[in-house]
């Protein structure tokens, strides 16, 4: 291909299109070259100096994140002058650092630890630190600024100029005096403000959830995506101990790059909720009495085979496509048919990002329940429901139908057990959320993406997918869907 520009990375050949900075390059060529002011999905600034790279026939040390690859160059990143260049960029970076490092949340992902420990010097020069400012600033709901640990990198400031255009930050002042400042009356209080804590490569934006919570050395991170809305960002959930403690972006360059907003970042306090049901119900009388899985599927089989006419399906369009497929395919069997609702909130754009918003529909699969043949008729599936033949509910949490005791016989397949199917349903059949399943949710642009168990279910919880398998499996009813 024309564009395609031929150079030499340490001795690796590599191709790179035309433009391509030579730290993207490197990438390229397996080469990792140091960076901190550098991001992918930020604009260039170049001020750091940590991705010196030496470059033949150059008369100085070159900024690899803003040279751009040329034919034929030579690049070496691991010689004497270039690697002598980065410790001296650390060793000044290190001067006014303090070492809390045993008390700093970015220990165990600080690119500053990282750094020192590839490149830079075991002992230092400066034997004193001087702190130099207050210990800790307020920035907004989340975020707390500790600047004595900043190393100006201003990944934080092109964030909030560029990408959230609600430029509230600043460098003040100049050289040893230096710090991120925030407009006077301004707060990072934006609703993607959050990403500067995972933008900062060392422990200087701290989230105010996650403070001091667990060393970063002991999560546990899986791939999921973020639950918050329709848009479906890929997101890594980090668990220690079976709790959700954080979520944070994963990159993906076509749907989220690397951010996330904040309403799904700090809204996974519901993945930890102690009150769910742990064990199968079936009704006796007025009581709903734990059993095993033999007995309230059985009870289950018994009502599907005697309904004598239509089902309605209410279901959660924050289930899976597995599970919402399947409960299609139940209730669609006998002529049946169901809805789903969701709850709404203002749409929150990220202005520096094509397509890329809280969106107005906070559930993620909106379109997987409409593709599955669910309506946004919720009023009148909520009335079929009283003339149904059997109910089934798909971790709906059924709030404001209080009539739901004069419906058909209803089987509840849920996480928590609210008051009406508590005081209705025939049979419970406790099911796992998102976070302790595998399965799939189709966003708004109609991408189907997986997301991966990240921690187990409590007690005898199973996938709502595998909840409604059984029941098929037992009808002889072929499964189209597949988890
Ligand atoms: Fe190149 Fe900072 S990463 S100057």
């Amino acid at each position: 291909m024309s564009d395609l520009v031929r150079l030499t990375i340490e001795g690796r050949p590599v191709e790179a299109p035309a433009g391509t900075s030579v730290l993207e390059a490197a990438k390229l060529a397996g080469v990792l070259v140091p960076h901190y002011c550098y991001h992918p999905s930020l604009p260039v600034a170049g001020v750091c100096r940590m991705c010196l790279v030496e470059v033949e026939k150059s008369p100085k040390l070159a900024a690899s994140c803003a040279t751009p690859v040329a034919e034929g160059m030579v690049v070496h990143v691991e010689s004497p002058q270039a690697k002598a260049a980065r410790r001296a960029v650390l060793e000044f970076l290190l001067i006014n650092h303090p070492l809390d490092c045993p008390i700093c949340d970015q220990a165990g992902e600080c690119e500053l630890q990282d750094y020192v420990y590839q490149e830079g010097r075991a002992t230092t020069r400066f034997a004193d630190y001087a702190k130099r400012f207050n210990p800790v600033e307020d920035f907004g709901p989340d975020i707390l600024y500790v600047p004595n640990r900043c190393i100006l990198c201003t990944r934080c400031v092109r964030f909030m100029e560029h990408l959230a255009e609600h430029p509230v930050l600043n460098v003040s002042e100049r050289g040893d005096r230096a710090y991120i400042g925030i407009f006077e009356g301004a707060a990072l209080d934006h609703g993607w403000a959050g990403n500067v804590v995972d933008l900062c490569p060392v422990g200087s934006l701290v989230s105010k959830d996650f403070l001091h919570k667990a060393r970063a050395w002991d999560l546990d991170k899986t791939p999921s995506i973020c639950p918050g809305c329709t848009q479906g960002c890929n997101v890594t959930i980090e668990t220690r101990d079976n709790q959700v403690l954080r979520v944070r972006p994963r990159p993906n360059p076509d749907l989220n790059r690397h951010f996330m907003c904040d309403y799904g970042r700090l809204g996974y306090g519901w993945l930890n909720r102690t009150d769910r049901i742990e064990a199968p119900l079936v009704r006796d009388g007025s009581r709903l009495v734990p059993v095993d899985w033999d007995r309230a599927l059985g009870r289950a089989l018994d009502l599907v085979r005697g309904a004598r006419g239509p089902c309605v399906a209410l279901v959660s369009p924050g289930a899976s496509c597995e599970a919402l497929e399947r409960v299609a395919q139940l209730v669609g069997a006998g002529g049946g048919a169901g809805a789903f609702r969701v709850a709404k909130g203002d749409e929150i754009p990220l202005p520096g990002v094509p397509d890329l918003a809280l969106r107005t529909e906070r559930a993620p699969n909106v379109a997987g329940a409409l593709a599955a043949g669910f309506t946004r008729d919720w009023d009148g599936a909520a009335a079929r429901a009283r003339s149904a033949a059997l109910v089934l509910v798909l971790d709906e949490p059924l709030h404001g139908l209080g009539a739901a005791q004069a419906w058909g016989p209803m089987i509840y397949i849920g996480t928590v057990l609210p008051d009406e199917a508590r005081g209705a349903a025939a049979v419970v059949l406790p099911s796992a959320t998102m976070a302790e399943e595998d399965g799939t949710f189709r966003n708004i642009g109609g991408r189907i993406q997986p997301y991966h168990q990240a921690r187990a279910a409590p007690g005898m919880a199973r996938p709502a997918a595998w909840i409604l398998e059984e029941i098929l499996d037992a009808l002889g009813v072929g499964v189209g869907a597949q988890a």
